[in-house]
């Protein structure tokens, strides 16, 4: 017998010809085109219908006897099944249907959102990014490392060493806490690096700091709760409090950090659960948190039994002097939580931070996290275990300090020399980028827009304030680019500028 049925199969169409036939077939049952109860064609005889492998049909038959679609009896022959299991489940029917989602479902079908879900969707995720300027070759995105100088040879072969291993450790479940070689090496590192006082047995390794600031938010926060940030300040924080229900009290900055002398007026009573601070290097503001007011911070926690999450995300690169040393390391009182990641050092689709926690914390957050995600992946903590144990990372720190002096000084010069007379000074000197002001307040939407014509990414400091003040700034990283790219992408950003200036001032005095 034949199929009665116009089955068009594509050599070129980059799906496998058994897949064809069996989504052709399928199809063909569901529409009632291959009525059921009906008798199939041998795949000996469909193979020479439709001129293919004999095998070809058979693999299509196979999966759709899996799956249910046709039945196989016994000295019989094959027939389609009477009742096909999409009826049963309302799977899509044709596969051009499959990567949409399902059009027009009246909304009332979901269940309410919960508080939780409301708040944390108050504001999209995506203003925590600026806008999407990736393919601009003069990108001056905030936290991009210098990719082109990640020993990506050396790290593929100690992933491949750890895969080759075989060990069940690898690749079963393990520990919430993380791999126990890499929270030692953490360990030494941090006592050495960053004078933090901390065990291993301290150390929980997360996906990144921003899941360090989740966990610590749901640990530590009721709805209604005070929380100090920094004004301006961190968004991944701030979104993760607020998620939470936390009250959100400011803090100003300057240019030695947060300011303490304010911190009674500012909370006006309340008594703050957390305290969040990035006393190295300010987000974004790049000041770096001086020594009194490092004591006084400390004192005033205690004294307010509030918690201090110190966020030390890319204080490893001070170009001028050693970087300055935790706020953890001055702590007595186990008032501070420590947070580090290796989204700066390494990079950030790794995915991977940890948090140093004082000892009544550990077992709440690391609780916390097994109830998130168990833990983090497992194979790339070994890796990244051996990276330090080997000696490679301190080595690539030691490499990427001098590539980014380098850039650091070609950014410096590059503003000094495009963009003097049109800036204030920024602080700069620590991290990966600098915050710098415009003297004269400009449209930002347009210097954005004018820029990326110019092949230039910048981004506005405002959504990192809950009150932007009256001032044009930009949150320029300089990391990502070779001194060739800074020179010349600031000399366009100048031309950006002064044309800008110009126009704003031609549309003022012919409205004047
Ligand atoms: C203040 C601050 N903390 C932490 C991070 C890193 O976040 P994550 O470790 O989740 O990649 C960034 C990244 O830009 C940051 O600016």
């Amino acid at each position: 017998m034949t199929l009665e049925l116009p089955v068009r199969l594509d050599e070129h169409a980059g799906l496998p010809l058994h897949r064809q036939l069996y989504d052709q077939l399928r199809i063909a049952i569901l529409e009632g085109r291959l009525a059921g109860g009906s008798r199939m064609p041998s795949t000996r005889a469909l193979a020479d219908q439709l001129g293919l492998s004999r095998n070809t049909v058979t693999s299509a038959y196979d999966q759709l006897l899996a799956e249910g679609y046709i039945t196989a009896r016994l000295g019989s022959g094959t027939y389609v099944c009477t009742a096909p299991p999409d009826d049963l489940f309302e799977a899509p029917r044709h596969i051009t249907d499959f990567p949409s989602p399902p059009r027009n479902l009246p909304t009332t079908a979901m269940p309410p959102l919960s508080d939780w879900a409301r708040r944390a969707t108050e504001g999209k995720v995506d203003e925590m990014l600026p806008p999407g300027t990736a393919t601009l070759p003069y990108d001056f995105r905030d936290g991009r490392p210098a990719i082109d100088h990640f020993p990506t040879d050396l790290w593929r072969r100690l992933l491949g060493r750890r895969l080759r291993s075989k060990n069940l450790a690898h690749f079963g479940y393990a520990p919430t806490n993380g791999v126990e070689a890499l929270r030692q090496a953490l360990t030494e590192y941090l006592r050495r690096a960053r004078a933090v006082r901390c065990t291993p047995e301290q150390i929980l390794i997360v996906n990144g700091s921003q899941q360090a600031l989740d966990l610590l938010a749901r640990v530590c926060l009721n709805p209604g709760d005070a929380v100090v940030l920094e004004e301006p300040g961190y968004l991944g924080a701030r979104r993760a409090f607020t998620a939470q229900g936390a009250r959100i009290v400011h803090a100003t900055v300057d240019a030695a950090g947060l300011i303490t002398d304010e911190l009674d007026h500012m909370v006006a009573g309340a008594s703050p659960k957390l305290l969040y601070v990035t006393p190295s290097h300010q987000f974004p503001t790049g000041a770096v948190l001086s020594l009194p007011r490092r004591l006084a911070l400390l004192r005033w926690a205690r004294e307010h039994s509030a918690l201090v999450i110190e966020d030390d995300y890319d204080s490893e690169f001070r170009y001028a002097g050693r970087p300055v040393e935790a706020l953890q390391g001055l702590d007595t009182s186990g008032t501070v939580v420590y947070i580090g990641t290796f989204s700066k050092v390494l990079f950030p689709s790794l995915r991977m931070g940890y948090l140093v926690l004082p000892p009544s914390l550990v077992e709440p957050v690391n609780t916390a996290k097994w109830l998130s995600d168990r833990y983090t992946a497992t194979l790339e903590q070994q890796v990244l275990a051996d990276f330090f144990n080997e000696g490679h990372f301190e080595r690539h720190l030691r490499a990427m300090r001098q590539v980014y002096q380098t850039r650091h000084d070609a950014f410096v010069a590059a503003i000094d020399r495009e963009l003097g007379d049109l800036v204030l000074p920024p602080m700069t000197g620590t991290g990966l980028h600098a915050l710098v002001t415009l003297r004269e307040p400009l449209p930002i939407e347009t210097l954005v827009r004018r820029a990326a014509r110019e092949g230039v990414g910048i981004y506005p400091a405002q959504p990192y304030y809950l009150n932007p003040p009256p001032e044009t700034s930009l949150v320029m990283g300089y990391t990502g680019l070779n001194e060739q790219m800074i020179a010349e992408g600031m000399r366009r950003l100048g031309t950006v500028i002064r044309a800008t200036m110009r126009e704003t001032a031609r549309t003022a005095s012919a409205g004047g």
